[in-house]
């Protein structure tokens, strides 16, 4: 024991700020023990929720103030606390992050700061350990089943993530029917082609031209043009049976004050959840992610008590085990969007996944529209073996970096591969 102690002891923490997908400016933390060192990319989103942590930017200027030399110069703070500390110990490197911090929303030190050494600290404990990341967080979260999750494929772009006249933000496919992750992978690619192909003959070819999540952002203007589109693909392609649809409204986009809801005609709140049912019968829709804007909390649960379809909890929940427990009270929605820059620290986002597994939620672990190289949450996400994970399109390295993790890890598990059901 000692001497992986000994191993294990967090020597050195380094922060530096690289690129993110879209160009801006995002934190790199690098932590060191005698003889291993592991590194970590913090992502970042744009249709963020009004109850996340604090992402720490440092104004004026620089990179449009954009810029992270203020959360770099934290991590300086943060190395002094952790020297000494067993990568291992996640909860207590954690914990003091939090103590160090010591505000409601990470907002002294930057979610960004703590993120970066959480995610880090976790690698480099894999490492010292000599196992997968996966294995290492399966362990943290005491999880005896891996299992590789099916993969949300957002293909069409709107919302804040492209930039035509579509409101709402994420269209899916979801190869809930495929046997391994390869063979989603194979299905959603293919289904992308093949949109690609019936988008450019219908709009020309300055259509195809992708959003920051990959997908393809042509110039409509209802979500209706949209899952058309998507359904003519997946039929094009011969996987009905295998692919079924998800969206993300990702709603507080297209809130106004007066309750209303402003899509391609203003919706009630009330006319809005009809509009989601009509169109979950007609296009084969499994899961709707913010229906409603983050604090309209009786149109969550109106429609919990229609719905056939999964309703996850993004800017909803955050990933806060505060908003989760009013949630599940309220019954406002039945799984959590995990996001680990929501809440800042690894420990939070599994206590987060955690608490909705306990309330029979689902969860899904998301990346964000400003991603990186960085593919740890294809491990989380097969670590914590909840089955559902959130990636963007099968186009961009950025995306594909997860896909491609995850089947790494389908082939380095073999025969002990699983892949979830829906
Ligand atoms: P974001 O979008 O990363 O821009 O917040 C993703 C989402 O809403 O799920
Ligand atoms: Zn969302």
């Amino acid at each position: 024991m000692g001497d992986i102690f000994l191993a294990c002891k967090i020597t050195k923490i380094k922060a530096r700020e690289v690129l993110d997908s879209r160009g801006n400016p995002t934190v790199e933390v690098q932590i060191f023990s005698k003889d291993k060192n592991a590194s970590a990319i913090v992502p970042s989103g744009a249709s963020t929720g009004i109850h996340e942590a604090h992402e720490l930017r440092d104004g004026g200027s620089r990179y449009m103030g954009k810029g992270v030399q203020k959360a770099l110069k934290n991590v300086k703070i943060i190395e002094k606390s952790l020297k000494g500390m067993d990568a291992c110990a996640q909860k207590e490197i954690d914990n003091a992050m939090i103590a160090l911090d010591n505000t409601e929303n990470k907002s002294r030190l930057g979610a960004n700061a703590i993120l970066g050494v959480s995610m880090a600290a976790a690698r480099l404990a894999s490492e010292c350990k000599k196992m997968p990341l996966y294995k290492h967080i399966a362990a943290l979260y005491k999880n005896k089943r891996l299992l590789l999750p099916v993969p949300f494929c957002n293909i069409i772009n709107g919302g804040k993530h492209a930039g035509g006249k579509l409101r709402m933000q994420e269209f899916m496919v979801v190869p809930n029917r495929a046997k391994s992750f390869s063979e989603a992978a194979q299905l959603v690619s293919e289904t992308y082609h093949i949109l690609k192909g019936i988008i450019e003959k219908k709009y020309g070819k300055s259509a195809v031209n992708v959003g920051d999540e990959g997908g393809f952002a042509p110039p409509l203007t209802k979500a209706e043009e949209a899952l058309t589109l998507i359904t003519k693909a997946i039929n094009e392609a011969g996987y009905e049976k295998k692919i079924s649809i998800a969206l993300d409204p990702a709603a507080s986009e297209f809130y106004n004050k007066n309750s209303i809801y402003l899509l391609h005609k203003q919706f009630t709140s009330e006319k809005l959840a009809e509009h989601y049912i009509r169109l979950s019968n007609k296009y084969n829709i499994i899961s709707i992610e913010d229906p409603f804007e983050q604090d309209d909390f009786s149109s969550f649960s109106a429609l919990m008590k229609k719905a056939r379809f999964q309703i996850v909890g993004d800017d909803l929940l955050v990933t806060n085990t505060k908003r989760i427990i009013s949630a599940a009270e309220k019954r406002l929605c039945n799984a959590l969007l995990l996001k680990v820059n929501q809440i800042g620290t690894l420990t939070e986002s599994l206590a987060a996944a955690r608490l909705s597994m306990d309330h029979g939620w689902k969860v899904m672990v998301s990346h964000r529209s400003g991603e990186t190289e960085d593919s740890f949450i294809s491990d989380l996400a097969s670590g914590i073996g909840c089955g559902q994970i959130k990636l963007g399109a099968p186009c961009r390295s950025d995306r594909t970096s997860k896909y491609n993790r995850l089947l790494r890890i389908e082939e380095e598990l073999g025969s002990k591969a699983r892949y979830a059901r829906f």
